[in-house]
């Protein structure tokens, strides 16, 4: 196992006093977006935003509908941070590099962290453009060492071994499908497990039929590592997947997942998203 960068408290830090020093907002609650949900940022108020590559040792995003920016800002009559941007390790990032934007969250005061990602529906019951709240994982980067909260821990963020089994809040879990069900959204809203692979191709007939097997509803490249880091330092997570793509369980099909697909999936539910998250975080 490669140690590479130890994203320690001193390393994160300078990030956040650099913050500090630019950002007067203290957000409590983080929105990490996944592909083509940048959007999600786009009702904020006074919205104050940070470039990734202004930011000494931040990293920077490498794919398309992935923009880069940490906006500040009040959403849901909180204060709140929004990723716009995230990172995955198929983009080349030491598996370490990962932590770096949940880390500056906790030290800049964030207590619950909303997740989205784009994801392949491998249940046969999810359509395009449906939602499903997680409600646990199943991570083969995170089961075979290329865990990102492997290598010398921090003891200032988090005790070396975590329990994982209620990685998924309930309680926000249930704030959400209440303002699901008063919002008229319950016919696309599901819960599932989400299996977390390394990407960067999408996954085969074969692959799909075992990770449907073993338990998984829907199947994406991030979020995991993400829900590991904020975890091991005590934030409350809640994570949700829009289907873009059902999973191609047949090698003889003619339908292929592009991440064309991807974006205009996303594009069509991200105000959805926006509304849903910004009711949720008012009832936090
Ligand atoms: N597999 C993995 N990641 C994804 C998919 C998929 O089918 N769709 C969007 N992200």
């Amino acid at each position: 196992i490669k140690n590479g960068p130890c994203i320690n408290r001193k390393y994160v830090q300078t990030i956040v006093d650099f913050i500090r020093e630019r950002i007067s907002i203290l957000p409590t609650v983080g929105i990490v977006c996944g592909s083509g949900f940048g959007k999600i940022a786009s009702r904020m108020k006074n919205a104050q935003v940070l470039k990734y590559e202004d930011i000494p040792n931040f990293p920077r995003s490498t794919v398309v509908g992935h923009p880069g920016n940490l906006v500040f800002g009040e959403f849901g009559g909180k204060m709140v941070v929004v990723m716009q941007g995230r990172f995955h390790m198929y983009e080349g990032y030491e598996r370490q590099q990962i932590a770096i934007p949940i880390r500056v969250m906790k030290l800049l005061g964030v207590e619950i962290l909303l997740l989205t990602n784009a994801a392949g529906g491998l249940n046969r019951s999810l359509k395009v453009g449906d939602l499903v709240c997680i409600k646990d994982h199943i991570s083969f980067p995170g089961m075979s060492l290329n865990n990102v909260l492997a290598g010398p821990n921090d003891e200032d963020f988090g005790e070396r071994f975590i329990a994982i089994s209620d990685a998924y809040d309930s309680t926000l879990r249930s704030i959400f499908k209440k303002v699901v069900a008063e919002m008229n959204f319950s016919d696309v809203v599901k819960e599932g497990v989400y299996a977390h692979v390394g990407g960067p191709n999408y996954e085969s007939p074969a692959e799909c039929r075992m990770l449907l097997m073993i338990g998984a509803d829907v199947v994406g490249m991030s979020t995991a590592p993400e829900v590991l880091v904020a975890r091991h330092a005590g934030i409350r997570v809640f994570a949700l997947s829009l289907v873009t793509n059902v999973s191609v369980l047949d090698q003889e099909s003619k339908e292929k997942a592009s991440h064309e697909e991807v974006l205009r999936a996303t594009e069509a539910r991200v105000d959805d998203v926006e509304k849903l998250f910004e009711e949720m975080i008012s009832r936090l």
